[in-house]
């Protein structure tokens, strides 16, 4: 989005989920379309998924430091700062390099409870055009079972879209 003009996150009623992931797939392209700043990017992508999806209580970043991944931008309430890669779901994401469904985290063997409140998740590796990990993106609900299959197809969509713009 160029210059100070205002973005309204639209909330329209979609047929299905994967509608609902198709329309936010164009929004988030237009949300980032000319800008290449990374942390801009990643601060309205988290800002539109957020106010965008029912049921979250976190959507945001850790990006990798090239040691660990360390919180980027987000929305919700304050979160771990690092997390080392094969810890958590997220670090799982970070170092298997796939995408991680989990239907409860209190079922997931060393889940890392930053908010009381999440008892599902999904978190998608996001790796660079030249095979280098920028990250991961997390989204976490306080529903369990929150998270579906067309939701990690539609995650994963969204990700290529943030990495497009950020410089892929
Ligand atoms: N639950 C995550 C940690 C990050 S927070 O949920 C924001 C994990 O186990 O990696």
């Amino acid at each position: 989005m160029k210059g100070d003009g205002m973005f309204e996150v639209r909330h329209h009623v979609h047929a299905s989920k994967r509608e609902h992931y198709a329309d936010l797939a164009t929004q988030a392209r237009g949300l980032l379309a000319g800008e290449r700043d990374l942390i801009a990017n990643a601060a309205n992508f988290s800002a539109l998924i957020y106010h965008s999806l029912p049921e979250l209580n976190w959507a945001g970043f850790y990006l990798f430091d090239g040691h660990e991944l360390v919180v980027g931008p987000f929305q919700g309430k304050p979160a771990c700062i690092r997390i080392a890669l094969g810890r958590g779901v997220c670090g799982t994401a970070a170092q298997t390099r796939q995408t991680q469904l989990v239907r409860d985290v209190h079922a997931f063997d060393g889940h890392i409870a930053c908010d009381a409140a999440s008892q599902s998740e999904i978190v998608v590796p996001l790796v660079l055009a030249d095979g280098s990990l920028l990250g991961v993106w997390d989204v976490d609900s306080p529903l369990i079972g929150r998270f579906d299959d067309d939701d990690r197809i539609g995650m994963q969509a969204l990700c290529a879209v943030f990495l497009e713009a950020v410089g892929d």
